[in-house]
């Protein structure tokens, strides 16, 4: 059985390169003993040429569509792959917040593509409602975000499933875990009217949103979930252990 993936998004934090070192290094050490599970940290690009340890793989948060060029303060995703990372995120509901649309984000997923990254698509919808506008939403992000995508880059694509409403400390708390499989099984249908169907049960579908040790294990195990994204829990080592922990013993 594939390995569950957990991405630690770190976001804007922390504001100092020692407190970052000193939170790979609780993180790298203590994954060292769940290998049934693979991690990945996604970090500000101020960060991203720190050395991580073997356990660890590198991911960024956000990368620019341009190769090279006058764009004053991006970052391209050769300079990202340079420093090598794996994964990058795309189309995180924060990032669209500050202006990135759906043409912009599919730019990024091609130019992450184009790197050698693998785009980590994050969709969702900002609420839900009682006549399942969501679905339609949720379907038209990920199909707009996967345009004049080809065969072999969509074999590429990881993507995350994160209900706007249900991200940050304002957030109104997680999704329900037994609404998780419906999302996951969605989510796989609409992507597998892009990329077919082999590609579609290849893909693998994470979930984000409030995820804490206490329901990391209900979204892999009832939800199916191929892995989570983690924010807040991922800057203290010790909960975010706790839910590497869990995806290491989810079946
Ligand atoms: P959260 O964030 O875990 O703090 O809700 C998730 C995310 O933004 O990826």
């Amino acid at each position: 059985m594939a390995k569950k993936l957990v991405i630690g998004n770190w976001k804007m934090n922390p504001s100092g390169v020692a407190q970052a070192v000193r939170l790979i290094r609780a993180i790298g050490k203590g994954v060292r003993r769940y290998k049934k599970a693979e991690v990945a940290v996604a970090l500000p690009h101020a960060f991203l040429h720190l050395k991580l340890p073997s356990s660890l793989r590198k991911g960024a948060q956000d990368l620019f569509y341009g190769k090279g060029g006058a764009f004053t303060g991006e970052v391209s995703g050769g300079m990202v792959k340079n420093l090598g990372a794996r994964y990058v995120l795309v189309g995180h509901s924060e990032r669209r917040a500050l202006g990135d649309t759906e043409e912009i984000v599919n730019r990024k997923m091609r130019a992450a593509i184009a790197a050698g990254l693998v785009p980590v698509l994050c969709v969702g919808e900002t609420a839900r409602d009682g006549e399942s506008h969501y679905l339609h939403r949720v379907k038209e992000e990920l199909k707009s975000a996967l345009k004049r995508l080809s065969r072999a880059a969509l074999a590429r694509v990881v993507v995350a499933y994160e209900p706007v409403w249900a991200i940050g400390e304002k957030a109104k708390g997680a999704l329900p875990p037994e609404e998780a499989l419906h999302m996951n099984l969605f989510i796989r249908k609409a992507f597998s009217d892009v990329a077919g169907e082999q590609a579609a049960r290849k893909l693998k579908v994470l979930y984000g949103g409030s995820v804490t040790p206490a329901n990391a294990g209900a979204f892999l195990a009832e939800g199916k979930m191929d892995g989570i994204l983690v924010g807040r829990e991922s800057l203290d080592s010790k909960r975010f252990l706790a839910i590497v922990r869990a995806a290491h013993l989810a079946r």
